[in-house]
């Protein structure tokens, strides 16, 4: 592995978008190989055997690219297939689940967290392990959210449709004492203007992106694999369903004219 080469992300969509959006500010000149596995999109409501079956897919092209280590920005496939990849596979591997449940029990006064997540994430009970390790007074309010990863994966993330199905989803939680609240999901931050909106005051957010790229900074530099540039880096997007589509959640969502968007077949 060489410090010029690229790390992997992957997600079953758009999702890990927002963990690309943090490592282009963090560590701007690392060279990045995402895939958005949209064609198969959404993970969550399939059978955890196929999230690994699929997840090991993704990873084994990157493998094959040469990357130097795996963000795993879907907790999803996190939450199910993380020890395996790791088994699997020679480079670190960073998923996303530990670095938000750490973020929750360091922003929590109460120890009350909510997990918004899909329904894969949720049945795992992933965030209550993670939860747990970290804190064993915390309580965690767990809600499946499964139609907002529709929402974000054909770009109605904007719309007043959007703000009235988060509404109508987060309303289990109105009467629940929580005070930090995970977008257990890497879609879930393109919904955070309508999530902020329809959570109660003073209710912290919590998005594992920042921590985890905190985490993938802390291991390129304990492995002795962070490149020594300042020159920024254009990462490379594959996308195994609509190009087209997939460029302008890009654009819009990164920022980044013309980004580099292919189409892969895994
Ligand atoms: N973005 C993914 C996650 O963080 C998966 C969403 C899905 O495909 O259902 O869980």
């Amino acid at each position: 592995m060489e410090v010029d080469s690229p790390i992997g992300i992957i997600d079953s969509g758009a999702g890990g978008l927002t963990v690309v959006k943090e490592m282009l500010r963090r560590l701007p000149q690392e060279p990045i190989i995402y895939i958005g596995d949209n064609a198969r999109c959404p993970y969550g409501p399939r059978p955890a055997e196929e999230v690994k079956e699929f997840t090991t897919e993704m990873v084994s092209k990157l493998s094959d690219m040469g990357i130097k280590m795996l963000i795993i920005a879907c907790n999803t496939a996190t939450a199910v297939a993380l020890d395996d990849i790791r088994a699997q596979f020679p480079f670190p591997v960073v998923g996303v689940i530990v670095p938000g449940a750490r973020a929750a029990v360091q922003g929590s006064r109460l120890g009350n967290i909510a997990v918004l997540g899909t329904a894969g994430t949720i049945n795992s009970g992933a965030y209550e392990d993670a939860i747990r390790g970290f804190s064993t007074n915390s309580v965690v309010y767990p809600l499946a959210c499964p139609e907002f990863v529709p929402i974000v994966e054909s770009g109605q993330y904007h719309t007043e449709y959007a703000s009235e199905v988060v509404e109508r989803t987060l309303l289990p939680l109105a009467d629940v004492p929580f005070d930090a609240a995970i977008l257990g999901c890497t879609h879930y931050p393109l919904l955070q203007e309508h999530i902020a909106k329809h959570l109660p005051a003073g209710v912290q957010i919590i998005s594992s992106a920042v921590e985890t790229v905190r985490d993938v900074e802390a291991i390129l530099q304990e492995k002795q694999l962070a490149r020594q540039s300042n020159q920024p880096a254009e990462p490379v997007f594959y996308s195994t369903g609509e190009v087209d589509a997939f460029r302008l959640i890009v654009e819009d969502w990164l920022s980044i004219d013309g980004p580099d968007v292919r189409h892969i077949v895994l």
